[in-house]
């Protein structure tokens, strides 16, 4: 495996590649991203990780700094893996001007539910991935259902400016509890992770609520929303939603999914459920 930290050095190391399968990540890997990068491996000869935590994609209150960095443990698990190349390129690499060009999601789809909390978030995730496409240059790109909306803005892009890339996406891996696994589960003291599953129980609460026929999706979502903060958690959103466009469903909508984010302590934690009714 090599590890390469300019664009140059990845053309050069891609040079006799026939197809290329690539994994974007921001490190401080788990079991979640190095099972996208073994879907990757079975789309393609050589697989491309890369690892670069985005400073557009934060905001400045939130965690950029405290990020977790640990490229070299990274690495390690990508080779263990079967991770062919890692992309490791600093700021000034990726940015060496400021990014003054950039792509800017509909707000349909961008403004709602991450996007609401978390403004410009499908901005600088956009603009990265685009611009990592472009050194990459894969035939296909992996991503991760775990960042449910996230995934259909990158598809979306894809779609609209025709890029030459296929995007595959990975089932959430979750710990045993079900909790879905995240860089951001480092930040939860042993008391809070104990906690943290009640927010996947929430989502497969109101799955299975809907599988039963029930169909008052607003009393749900606020039912869900109300027990997470009895037992101390700040609920940004609890939403059922349409799974192909993310807007409200209505009662014949049989493609749904179940989204939420919530914080505990200072720790934000999102996770989604698909849910396909008969
Ligand atoms: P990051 O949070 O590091 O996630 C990288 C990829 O791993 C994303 O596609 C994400 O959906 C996926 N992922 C995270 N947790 C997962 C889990 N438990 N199961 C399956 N897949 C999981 O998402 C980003 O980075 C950034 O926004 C990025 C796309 C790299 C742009 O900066």
């Amino acid at each position: 495996m090599q590890i390469v930290h300019t664009t140059s050095d990845l053309r050069a190391a891609l040079a006799p590649a026939r197809r290329t399968a690539f994994v974007p990540t921001m490190g401080n890997l788990h079991e979640g991203h190095l099972a996208l990068l073994r879907l990757a491996r079975q789309h393609a000869d050589v697989a491309v990780a890369s690892v670069f935590v985005n400073r557009l994609q934060f905001l400045p209150h939130e965690d950029f700094d405290r990020y977790p960095r640990t490229l070299q443990a990274d690495s390690a698990a990508l080779e263990g893996a079967g991770c062919d190349i890692v992309f490791a390129p600093d700021e000034q690499e990726l940015y060496p001007e400021p990014q003054r060009f950039k792509v800017q999601p509909p707000a349909e789809l961008a403004d709602i539910l991450e996007g609401e909390f978390r403004p410009g978030f499908f901005t600088g995730v956009g603009t990265v991935v685009l611009k990592l496409l472009n050194c990459v240059q894969p035939q296909v790109a992996v991503f991760g259902k775990k960042d449910y909306q996230q995934l259909m803005v990158i598809r979306q892009m894809v779609r609209q400016f025709a890029l030459p890339v296929e995007i595959v996406a990975g089932e959430t891996q979750r710990a045993r509890d079900g909790l879905a696994l995240s860089s951001r589960n480092a930040y939860l003291s042993p008391a809070q992770r104990e906690e943290a599953v009640q927010l996947s129980r929430q989502l497969r609460a109101i799955a299975a609520g809907l599988q039963a026929g029930e169909r008052d999706f607003p009393q749900m979502e606020a039912r869900g929303a109300e027990s997470l903060r009895q037992r101390g958690w700040e609920v940004d959103y609890l939403a059922i939603r349409r799974s192909d466009d993310l807007q409200q469903p209505g009662t014949g909508d049989r493609r749904l999914v179940v989204l939420a984010a919530a914080r505990l302590g200072t720790t934000r934690l999102i996770d989604n459920l698909e849910v396909a009714l008969p």
